[in-house]
């Protein structure tokens, strides 16, 4: 996936956009590139230097001539390696036309062929080009580029947002999407699109929303939109939450977003906690949009997701489970497409994602809309695809998350879940009033405790400086410890690219300990299982592995090499929202020794708009 941006009726447009870039680089940084209409021709520079490649950009148009009309991309290669020959924005043969685009064309041999068999010379390896050469033909044959990209879009299979300017009119950008998402935006005299609102914060006052295969002309200070047919709809107005505002897209002091990120998880927690209790002590939720009598006639709850976002379904399990007493299922969002899920009227189906454009899951959750069932997103983003898309929506109120690694939507998303579970319990009665209250009261003493976590940062040091030069990690846990073991296996690997993985700590036993020897790294998640973890610990210890355990401060005698410390949590079902941080320190300190970007890992993005 990819960040794409387009400016018009911008004095300043190449600066937008290389705002706009910087801000959407979490999206895919592996090139970049710019477009800008001169006069009567097109001006196009690209860079490719892996995580430095806007700014390489950046320097590379010095000479660029001044524009008001523009487009950029950010790129995290699919089709065709990370080059400049590859960077968007891709041209047609008359370079009349350039366009960026984002997700996969999955038909783009089937279009290529006739295309070359009609004498256009394809010049990259990607799926986008053959889009700059149907344009191309369309133009060619008269049509204005609205309706060029609309007779395109027809032909086209697959995830895309794309946004094309031609320099015969000077001052169009036009736009489309199709299950990938793309914002349309106006300021005073001045006209945007762009992947997400961070690449616009501070200079579009009005946003829009598109809908799939519709198209999207703009100019400076208006916009039309129309269906793949020509006919003219109203667009969508969004609002735009207001702590997302440009500060809150900036570093603030921290050497990087990520420990920006992590440090503001008290906040993250505390801010998702807000007005869930109404005076008289009942839980409310208000942006749920589902009846309470809808959601009492569940009977089943699938919670689909992916990666981090999955973890903290995981842990939504235990509490919808324990609280609710209704049986949940957690699936990985990409499986669940492919296979027959049961799933009715009945089945009430979560989608926990952080940006809520993630296409796995997204894909999922129509999947169970299509079966009849109810869907419910757990989201960061106000206006996402799928907030715009479910049946009822919580949101998590972290604040724009810039790294790759996500750290405080993480928590936020296991906060949020515990409280729908508890909603869920308190419609189906069943749990009384005060235990309702008194776990919401532990759910607000969580901020805390997660910032006398953060407090405990030197001891994590102390321990990263022990495991530098370490290559291999099992990260162990039982029942709610497990979630836990896999989200520090999951933050370690993808910042330090060190080989981590999580596991049941029971299964160690049944063929991975077999690769256990001097040398290994074991981090143990104690709780809650203590006694049994131990076990394992030792089992470990016994092949000379390095222990890390992982335990709370009313743990006093904790086994293993070097012990990191918690503060206790009452409920079992909190406890992860606190144990999370010194792993995420850990993988944070050891990915900072080996000298990597923590933002920017290589081959990932933040937003996974591919399958
Ligand atoms: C976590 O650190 C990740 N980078 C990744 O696993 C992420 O959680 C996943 O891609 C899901 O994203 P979403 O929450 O935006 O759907």
């Amino acid at each position: 996936m990819c960040g794409i941006i387009g400016v018009t009726g911008d004095t300043a447009a190449l600066e937008t956009i290389f705002d706009g870039l910087r801000r959407l680089e979490y999206r895919g940084y592996d090139s970049a590139g710019v477009a800008l209409v001169d006069g009567g021709a097109i001006w196009r520079e690209r860079a490719a230097d892996g995580t430095h490649s806007v700014e390489d950009l950046a320097v590379a148009v010095a000479a660029a001539p001044r524009s008001a009309t523009g487009i950029g991309h950010t790129r995290w290669a699919t089709h065709g390696a990370p080059s400049v020959q590859n960077a968007h924005p891709h041209v047609d043969c008359t370079g009349r036309v350039a366009l960026v685009h984002n997700g996969i064309i999955e038909n783009h041999a089937e279009l290529a062929a006739p295309l070359l068999a009609r004498g256009h010379v394809l010049s990259s390896e990607t799926d986008t080009e053959v889009l700059a050469h149907l344009l191309e033909e369309e133009l060619a044959r008269g049509a204005g580029l609205a309706e060029a990209m609309r007779s395109t879009l027809g032909q086209l299979r697959g995830a895309f947002s794309v946004v094309a300017l031609t320099s015969e009119d000077p001052t169009l950008i036009v736009a489309a999407r199709r299950a990938v998402p793309l914002l349309a935006a106006l300021g005073e005299a001045r006209g945007f699109v762009a992947s997400d609102v961070s690449a616009l914060l501070g200079r579009a006052d009005r946003y829009f929303a598109l809908d799939d295969d519709q198209v999207v002309e703009v100019r400076p200070g208006s916009l039309r939109v129309t269906t793949l047919a020509g006919d003219e709809v109203d667009p969508t107005v969004v609002g735009v939450d207001p702590s997302w505002d440009v500060v809150a897209a900036q570093k603030g002091g921290f050497d990087d977003f990520m420990s920006k990120e992590i440090h503001e998880q008290p906040r993250a927690i505390a801010d998702t906690l807000l007005d869930r209790r109404a005076n008289d002590g009942s839980i409310v939720l208000d942006e749920l949009h589902l009846s309470p009598d809808e959601l009492r006639a569940v009977d089943k709850v699938v919670v689909v997701a992916c990666g981090s976002s999955f973890h903290a379904g995981m842990v939504a399990k235990y509490a919808i489970e324990r609280w609710a007493r209704l049986p949940t299922e957690v699936e990985i969002a990409s499986e669940l497409r492919y296979r027959e899920p049961v799933l009715h009227e009945r089945t009430l189906v979560v989608g926990v994602s952080q940006s809520g454009e993630t296409l796995d899951t997204l894909e999922a959750l129509r999947e169970a809309r299509r079966s009849g069932a109810r869907t419910l997103v757990v989201s960061n983003v106000v206006h996402s695809t799928m907030a715009r898309e479910a049946d009822g929506i919580v949101y998590t109120r972290a604040g724009p998350e810039v790294s790759v690694a996500s750290t405080k939507c993480h928590v936020a998303q296991i906060v949020a879940l515990e409280v729908l579970a508890l909603a869920l319990a308190q419609w189906r009665g069943t749990m009384g009033p005060s235990a309702l209250a008194s776990t919401l009261d532990e759910l607000h003493r969580l901020p805390a405790a997660v910032g006398e976590a953060l407090g405990r940062a030197k001891e994590v040091e102390d321990v990263v400086d022990v495991l530098v030069g370490a290559r291999d990690y099992f990260f162990l846990g039982r029942n709610l410890g497990y979630p836990v073991a896999l989200e520090g296996a999951l933050k370690l690997k993808e910042i330090s690219y060190l080989r981590a993985e999580g596991y049941p700590a029971g299964e160690l036993k049944h063929g991975p300990l077999a690769l256990v020897e001097p040398g290994t790294v074991v981090v143990a998640v104690l709780d809650p299982l203590r006694d049994k973890m131990r076990s394992n610990v030792a089992e470990a210890a016994a092949r000379g592995a390095t222990v890390v355990v992982l335990t709370t401060d009313d743990d006093t005698d904790p086994p293993g090499d070097h012990v990191l410390r918690v503060p206790a949590v009452r409920d079992p079902v909190l406890a992860p929202v606190v144990e999370v941080v010194p792993l995420q320190l850990l993988a944070y300190g050891l990915a900072r020794r080996l000298g990597n970007d923590v933002d920017r890992p290589r081959n990932l993005a933040k937003t996974v708009t591919v399958e």
